[in-house]
C-alpha cells in the first residue's frame, strides 16, 4: 500500500512525491536527518531527536525549513494517516536545490531548505527477535569523516561496514579509530565488565545518540555505574556483555565481536535489563 509522505508542506500519495536533481542532498550529501522510532503510535525521545537536529543544522550553517516548529504536529499526522503503531519516521532537512551544481552553498534567502519525511511501518519493533538472540559484529577501521557529532546523510560508509558485516556471516560492524571503538555502524557501543557500563565519551568522533543519552540516565538511576571511556575491541571481547543503541534498535544486546563469543553466548543481564527499563520508561514518556 503506498504511503503518504510528507514533502515541503504537502502530505503526498509516496509515487507523487517529488525532489530536485539538483537538490544538494543528492548532489553532495549536503543535508541532515533524524529517525524517531513509534510505539504504540507515540513518538519516542522527539524532543531529543529535534534538538539534535537543531544542533545540526546550525553545525553545517544550514537554514531550518520553515516548517521547523510544526515539526511535532507534521510527525503526529504521517503516524495517524499511514497508521502507524510500531515504526520509525525519517525526517530528512537539505540546503536544497538552486537549480545547478556548484560547491559553493547557495544564499539560504533565496533557495529554501528542502524537508522531507515518511514513515516506515514495523510491527513488532519492541519485540524483535535480535533483543532475545543478541547480534554478532565485526570491527571495521573507521575511516568516516570527523564531524560524526553531525547527523549528516553521508551514509555510504556505514552502509559499506553493514555490507561487510553481512559478508562476514555477522549483522553489524563496530568501527574502529587508533586502536579504539569509536560507535557501531547506526547506533552507540557499550560493554559491561562487573557491573560497570563503558561508552565512549561524546565528542566529534561520534554521534551523541539520544537513545544512549536516555539509557545512560535509566542505568544512572536504577544505581548502576557508568564509565564514559574509549574501550579496544579486546577488551570488549573480554567483557562480560556489550550491547547497542539507537532510535531503531533500542537496546540490542551483542553475544559476539569478531568471532569471539562473550560469556556464554546469551544476552547479558544488564542489557536486558535497561533495554526493559527503556522501553517502559520511553512509552510513559511518549507523545
Ligand atoms: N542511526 N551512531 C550512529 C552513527 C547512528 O547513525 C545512530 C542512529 C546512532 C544512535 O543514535 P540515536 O540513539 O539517536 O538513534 C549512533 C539511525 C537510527 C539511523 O541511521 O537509522
Amino acid at each position: 500500500m503506498s504511503r503518504t509522505v510528507y514533502v515541503n508542506g504537502e502530505y503526498l500519495p509516496e509515487e507523487d512525491a517529488k525532489v530536485s536533481i539538483f537538490d544538494r542532498s543528492f548532489l553532495m550529501a549536503d543535508g541532515v536527518y533524524e529517525v524517531t522510532s513509534v510505539l504504540g503510535g507515540k513518538l519516542i525521545d522527539f524532543d531529543g531527536h529535534l534538538a539534535r537536529l537543531e544542533r545540526s543544522l546550525a553545525e553545517l550553517d544550514m537554514a531550518k525549513p520553515e516548517a521547523f516548529d510544526d515539526l511535532l504536529a507534521i510527525h503526529r499526522k504521517l503516524v495517524e494517516l499511514n497508521g502507524i503503531d510500531e515504526g520509525m519516521i525519517y525526517l530528512q532537512v537539505s540546503r536544497g536545490s538552486a537549480g545547478d551544481r556548484d560547491f559553493v552553498f547557495p544564499d539560504p534567502e533565496v533557495v529554501k531548505p528542502t524537508l522531507v519525511l515518511f514513515t516506515q511501518s514495523k510491527p513488532g519493533l519492541a519485540d524483535s527477535p535480535a533483543a532475545k538472540t543478541g547480534i554478532k559484529v565485526i570491527s571495521i577501521d573507521d575511516i568516516r569523516w570527523g564531524r560524526r557529532d553531525i547527523k549528516t546523510v553521508q551514509l555510504l560508509y556505514p552502509s559499506m561496514g553493514k555490507m561487510m558485516a553481512k559478508k562476514a556471516g555477522c549483522d553489524d560492524a563496530w568501527l574502529v579509530e587508533d586502536g579504539f571503538v569509536t560507535e557501531g555502524t547506526s547506533n552507540n557501543a557499550y560493554i559491561v565488565k562487573g557491573n560497570k557500563i563503558i561508552t565512549r565519551h561524546l565528542s566529534n568522533d561520534i554521534l551523541h545518540g539520544i537513545t544512549r543519552a536516555a539509557v545512560l540516565r535509566f542505568a544512572r538511576e536504577a544505581q548502576m555505574e557508568v564509565e564514559e571511556r574509549a574501550f579496544t575491541i579486546e577488551e570488549a571481547q573480554a567483557a562480560d556483555e556489550a550491547f547497542i543503541t539507537s532510535a531503531s534498535t533500542f537496546v540490542f544486546p551483542v553475544v559476539e565481536i569478531d568471532g569471539v563469543q562473550l560469556g556464554n553466548g546469551a544476552p547479558g543481564p544488564v542489557a536486558t535489563r535497561l533495554r526493559d527499563i527503556y522501553l517502559d520508561e520511553s512509552l510513559k514518556s511518549a507523545i
